[in-house]
């Protein structure tokens, strides 16, 4: 790990005779090439439900397969880790297909090879990649609709660090709620991917308050990134709060956090207020599936008929980016973003990054609620020369340099797992 403070964890490494699964870049087709010796390849691997050692770093001979139309084949620099990722691996996104599977959702590489009838991607460009899943790998095969060009002032971690997050803010703040100058805003999770993409994209408003919730460590640097209350919902009862500041309630709330959180949400209305529904953070308590928190989520949440929606006259929405298949809307959106980025109204901040071996670490971090921003995941190997010099793990549990994985590349399937001890 570089950029955060904790001490990352050492792989554990163990044979492993199975195949990685079929992923973007790694399906064998009909007529695939034999003749080149592939390249070895990278890739955090889902390979069952459950806590942190269900994500397995494996390393493998990748084969190369003719491109299909409309396909570009991406070297990726970076990736992103998203709290989805985290219910996937619990088994609770059901966009995820079933295990054995490549996560990741977003990223930022290099394009290394064109699909025939891509006309406005090539070689060398620096792209975003927005994908349902398998972007944790070194090299990965995706639709060119799905990939944007960076600008060229943009890092490979910002790249990675915008799709999900700014998508999603951009389009529940600016299509679903339309925030206008003067509105108040509450953004939970304030200080995470998305509520700081929120926060930022609510500057570009003129006088917009934004009520943000965070755990306490973090409220200094949110004011600075523009929350202008910003609320310890740990110690303190956030609907108070902001009452005691606002006594009619906001304009706007996002709720990823659901169930008794949109009832007070949706309490918080002013009227003609706009509720957008689009998280269950609250299933979630710890590494391993929680049964009762989800059951709890459940049974809290906001249920009312059309009539007392009516009556209330507030507006309730629900939204989710993977079931969002127009291209163009993404598209469209995803060019308005590039356009704020380089005019310096919006700017990814990334938290910390991880190589794919400190995976455990990464996700750790988030369930812990200790990240500020992004958390990037890193496909290129940890060089060895930065573990730290305290690392109690015996040198063997050492990981391998690229190098090392280059020389070994004919052996069989080597899976690192990835789990902290
Ligand atoms: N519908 C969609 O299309 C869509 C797209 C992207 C994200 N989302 C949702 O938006 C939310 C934020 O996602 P993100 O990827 O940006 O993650 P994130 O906000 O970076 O998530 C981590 C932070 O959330 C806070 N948190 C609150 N409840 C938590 C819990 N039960 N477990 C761990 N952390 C918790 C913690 O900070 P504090 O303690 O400081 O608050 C933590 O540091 C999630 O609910 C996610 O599912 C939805």
């Amino acid at each position: 790990m570089s950029g955060a403070e904790e001490a990352p964890a050492a792989p554990q490494q163990q044979q492993q005779p199975d195949e990685p699964p079929p992923a973007a870049g790694d399906a064998p087709r009909e007529g695939a090439a034999e003749e080149e010796k592939p390249p070895a390849c990278r890739a955090l691997v889902l390979t069952g439900y459950g806590g942190y050692d269900k994500v397995k770093l494996q390393v493998r001979a990748q084969s190369r397969p003719p491109l299909r139309p409309g396909e570009v084949l991406v070297r990726v620099k970076a990736c992103g880790l998203n709290f989805a990722e985290l219910l996937g691996r619990q088994g609770l996104y059901e966009l995820l297909p079933p295990p054995p599977i490549i996560m990741g959702m977003e990223g930022a590489g290099v394009i290394e090879a064109v699909g025939e009838g891509v006309e406005d991607k090539k070689v060398g460009d620096r792209v975003i990649v927005l994908s349902r899943s398998g972007m944790w790998q070194e090299v990965t095969v995706v639709s060119a609709n799905r990939t944007f060009p960076m600008p060229e002032e943009m890092s490979f971690e910002e790249g990675a660090a915008l799709p999900i997050n700014y998508l999603t803010a951009h389009m529940m703040l600016f299509e679903m709620a339309n925030v206008r100058p003067g509105k108040s805003v509450l953004i939970h999770m304030a200080a995470g991917g998305v509520g700081i993409a929120a926060t930022q994209l609510c500057q570009t408003v003129q006088d917009v308050t934004v009520f943000g919730t965070a755990s306490a460590s973090k409220h200094e640097t949110i004011a600075q990134g523009g929350v202008t209350h910003p609320i310890d919902y740990r110690t303190k009862d956030y609907v108070e709060e902001i009452r005691k500041i606002s006594p009619k309630g906001v304009d706007i709330v996002l709720d990823p956090l659901g169930g008794s959180d949109t009832q007070k949400g949706f309490s918080l209305l002013k009227p003609l207020g706009t509720l957008i529904v689009f998280g269950v953070a609250n299933c979630v308590t710890g590494q391993k599936k929680n049964l009762l928190a989800m059951a709890k989520t459940w049974y809290n949440q906001l249920s009312l008929t059309a009539m007392k929606l009516m009556q209330a006259n507030k507006a309730i929405c629900g939204f989710h980016l993977g079931y969002i298949n127009d291209e163009e809307l993404i598209s469209r959106t995803m060019v308005k973003l590039l356009e704020l980025y380089k005019q310096g109204k919006i700017k990814p901040r990334i938290d910390s990054r991880y190589h794919f071996e400190e995976v455990a670490d990464a996700m750790k971090r988030m369930h812990e609620r200790q990240n500020i921003g992004k958390i990037i995941l890193l496909p290129e190997a940890k060089k060895v020369e930065e573990k730290p010099k305290s690392s109690p793990e015996p040198a063997e549990n050492v990981e391998k340099t690229e190098a090392d994985v280059n020389e070994k590349k004919e052996e069989a399937t080597e899976e690192v797992t990835a789990e902290k001890n």
